[in-house]
């Protein structure tokens, strides 16, 4: 948020969508507080993530319930995390990864009704410390039990194995940041320096791209729209 202000970022993100030519969602990722969601929603979000992940378990639930209701006025779609993804994007807290017990998870989904259910099976925001080493047992377990999509965040440095078989196990959406800001930093840094700022815009721009394709390669998700675009 302080990198990239909502009231101005979010009206920029929304436009882009109603001309995208795929379906996409615009979607609020680790919504906090009733008023971010909030203005996220009223800026035309198609879907918010609600973390309540801090929270006793009870109290989740509680505050994933009334956050689904406000998202449901506005036809937006909702994701919640049990569990606790460790680390964080700017480096700046290093949260203790606590994997999701099964038993909760499928308690957590029927209670709340969410459409998409984030957990923590190893995976950190941010650069991993050493090489991630993910509960596919835990994985493959709460797949069994939970019937909604299951989402992974922190998706810069699993390799591609891991990505696949985390696929196979059920997770339906990766959240990746961390490698396309690496990404963007190392090409600009090897094409500097620049004669323009023109020039130099466009190479971050191509570089996130890049970074994006390769995800989606790796995913096995390209050429795969099913629907129309929802903005349209
Ligand atoms: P990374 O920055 O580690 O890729 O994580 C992104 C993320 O999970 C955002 O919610």
């Amino acid at each position: 948020m302080n990198h990239s202000p909502l009231h101005l970022i979010g009206p920029v993100m929304v436009a882009a969508a109603k001309k995208a030519t795929v379906p996409v969602a615009v979607h609020f990722d680790h919504g906090l507080t009733e008023e971010k969601i909030r203005e996220a929603l009223e800026i035309g979000f198609s879907s918010i993530m609600y973390d309540g992940s801090h929270h006793p378990l009870e109290i989740n639930i509680t505050e994933t319930k009334k956050m689904a209701a406000i998202a449901r006025e506005y036809g937006a779609t909702v994701e919640a995390e049990i569990g606790q993804v460790g680390g964080s994007e700017d480096g700046s807290v290093d949260l203790e990864v606590l994997i999701t017990s099964t038993e909760e998870a499928k308690m957590f989904a029927v209670e709340t009704k969410i459409d998409a259910l984030a957990i923590a099976i190893g995976n950190a925001h941010g650069v991993y410390k050493g090489e991630p080493k993910l509960r596919f047992d835990r994985l493959e377990e709460i797949n069994r039990e939970v019937d909604i999509p299951l989402v992974l965040h922190g998706g810069s440095g699993i390799s591609e194995k891991d990505f696949r078989t985390s696929i196979h196990h059920g997770i339906r959406k990766i959240n990746v940041a961390t490698s396309t800001f690496h990404s963007v930093i190392n090409t600009v840094n090897e094409a500097a320096p620049f004669k323009d700022y023109f020039s130099y815009h466009e190479t971050v721009i191509a570089a996130a791209a890049e970074n994006v394709k390769r995800h989606m390669e790796m995913f096995q998700s390209v050429g795969r729209v099913k629907e129309d675009n929802v903005y349209v």
